[in-house]
């Protein structure tokens, strides 16, 4: 129930009560507020006219018991308190109302506890996968200034325990928007968390709780045994006894960084866990950790556990055996880690990305590409600087994509790009030799794409500039109302950032056109990859490959239906106090 403190100075008058008592029900207009006012059991009742559903008028509803019905999609609503009995509509605001000399006066006063009214219809639109409740709450939320980590905290905590399957698509889409939102619009905020709270709740619907598993009863554990332990579990496909002993890990106090390496190394003891996103979730779930101050680790850690121990290993895979076998490559490669580490250590700081390296790891020979990223390390390329480099080759599988291609294979072009962009994000926090074989395995899976750039598309002449870039930005828009545009988009990004365009601005341009559409997983993934890894280029004409990348995804996936960014709008206005509907007595309604 929405409740209403009294303060007599914001008593207005409304109508006389014989008027009222004649008519039974009033459209009246109050400190620019629509109030339906209502004579029912012999009392008088005051509530907001929009029916907080979807906005159309409560005036003309029927009246019976005490029970408001809107006559649009039936919501019900207690006349005293404005609570519903259809929770996906909400509660209507109700005004206190006092009788004076045969006057009504109704209390308009702003009301006090909106925020906690608010946590709670964000948490109840999870619990019931109602996405125009989630889009309400949060925009409302935001609107009070509270910060987007608290929403974002909510749809954490809500989806790690209520999927018993464990982390998926959508805390994956939510921490990725959590991560975009410093390249957006601020206005755009609330419809970036609105989406990926939605696909949380989503994955969520009708599916079981996780139950935690308690760590062990013990003090007395070192890093280096709940590690082995851990790794050996998790080879076995032993779910439980793997959780236990990582919230153990957690419980004892383990360093974050530990607890990160025990996770990067059991997620690379084979090859290439479910198309990369075993590695990917793992990444995401320790950014969302980030983003919240590791609040409640143990339930969002122990979420990766189910989808480590299921993975499909890129060792049963035919394409990783035949008519190469990788793994055999990759193995022999391994072993020569620690030493081609320990080689290139006092050549760090020096090294310089050969010329040719990035069209080895382009090509043919996964042998010369496993030997290449060996001779780097030689050679002084840190950990970081290799997973960069083979982030960046897969950003080009990606912007060189044909378009003859079947547009199915965007995914097989996608998946390398947000896996390597995983690792890259892993080794920065924790640069272990057992996270280093994830940067090989990229490595090999954009080698496995190999055929996508044959013919590879062209990617746009630095030298095709134009006067007034900020023109072009206005295009894009438009472009993108449009199938089949892949090419033109990525023209028109090359040549807007190559004419001086501000990456900034596209970028939040790119995130609102994104946010337009109905979610992609993919697309969303591929964004957040695409900027993290632009910002982190040191010379930004090496980056525009990567930001035309992003959009020629984008493109190739837009537009769609935009019925979430319908629900989203509907929300807004809502939320604005917008005359969705006429408010006026001579409104129509349905019945
Ligand atoms: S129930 Fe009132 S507008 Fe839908």
């Amino acid at each position: 129930m929405v409740s209403t403190s009294v303060q007599p100075q914001s008593l207005v008058r409304a109508a006389t009560l014989a008027e009222l008592q004649e008519k039974g029900q009033l459209l009246v207009r109050l400190s620019q507020q629509p109030v339906a006012l209502f004579y029912s059991n012999d009392r008088v009742y005051a509530i907001d006219n929009r029916c907080p559903h979807m906005g159309f008028p409560l005036h003309g509803s029927v009246c019976k018991d005490g029970i408001v019905t809107c006559p649009w999609h039936y919501a019900r609503f207690d006349l005293a308190s404005g609570g519903t009995f259809d929770s996906w509509a909400d509660d209507v605001r109700s005004f206190p109302v006092q009788i004076q000399d045969g006057e009504i006066w109704v209390d308009v006063a702003p009301l006090s506890n909106l925020k906690v009214h608010q946590q709670q219809r964000l948490q109840d639109g999870l619990e019931q996968g109602i996405s125009l409740v989630i889009a309400k709450s949060v925009i409302a939320l935001l609107d009070l200034k509270v910060a987007p980590t608290a929403p974002f905290q909510v749809g954490l905590s809500f989806g790690t325990r209520y999927n018993k399957t464990g982390w998926d698509t959508g805390l994956t889409m939510l921490t990725c928007m959590m991560n975009l939102l410093p390249y957006m619009n601020e206005s755009d905020y609330p419809r970036a968390l609105y989406q990926g709270l939605s696909a949380v709740a989503r994955d969520s619907a009708a599916a079981p709780p996780h139950f935690r598993v308690h760590p062990l009863p013990t003090t007395n554990l070192d890093f280096s045994t709940l590690k082995a332990w851990f790794r050996q579990f998790i080879e076995q496909r032993d779910r439980e006894a793997a959780e236990r002993c990582l919230v153990t890990a957690i419980e004892l106090g383990i360093s974050r960084t530990q607890i990160a390496e025990i996770l990067f190394a059991a997620a690379t003891d084979h090859r290439y866990l479910d198309v990369g996103h075993v590695l990917d979730f793992i990444n995401k779930a320790l950014e969302a950790l980030d983003a919240t101050g590791w609040q409640e680790a143990e339930s969002v850690l122990a979420s990766l556990v189910t989808g480590l121990a299921n993975a499909t290993r890129m060792e049963e895979a035919s394409s990783w055996r035949y008519p190469v076998d990788l793994v055999a490559i990759l193995d022999g490669a391994f072993e020569q880690l620690p030493a081609a580490l320990e080689a290139g250590k006092s050549y760090q700081g020096q090294w310089v990305q050969p010329p040719e390296l990035l069209s080895v790891l382009l090509g043919e020979d996964a042998q010369a590409i496993a030997d290449s990223l060996l001779e780097a390390l030689r050679s002084g390329c840190t950990e970081e600087q290799l997973a960069q480099t083979v982030t960046y080759a897969a950003a080009l599988r990606v912007a060189r994509f044909h378009t003859n291609n079947d547009h199915g294979d965007w995914n097989s072009a996608h998946h390398p790009f947000t896996f390597a962009n995983a690792v890259q994000q892993g080794i920065r926090r924790v640069p272990t030799v057992e996270l280093l074989r994830g940067v090989f395995d990229a490595a090999m899976s954009v080698h496995l794409n190999r055929f996508l750039n044959v013919p590879p598309a062209r990617l746009p002449d630095a030298k095709d500039t134009v006067a007034n870039p900020e023109a072009l930005l206005e295009k894009l828009p438009d472009l993108l109302d449009r199938q089949q545009q892949v090419n033109e988009t990525g023209r028109l990004v090359a040549q807007y950032l190559y004419s001086g365009g501000n990456p900034r601005a596209l970028m939040a341009m790119l995130a609102k056109l994104m946010l337009r559409e109905n979610r992609d997983f993919h697309v969303i993934q591929s964004m957040d990859a695409a900027f993290r890894l632009y910002s982190q280029l040191a010379d930004p004409s090496e980056g525009v490959p990567v930001l035309v990348a992003a959009a020629r995804y984008l493109a190739a996936h837009a537009p769609t239906m935009r019925s979430q960014e319908q629900t989203y709008q509907m929300a807004y206005r809502l939320h604005r106090g917008d005359r969705l509907f006429e408010d006026t007595e001579s409104e129509a309604n349905p019945g």
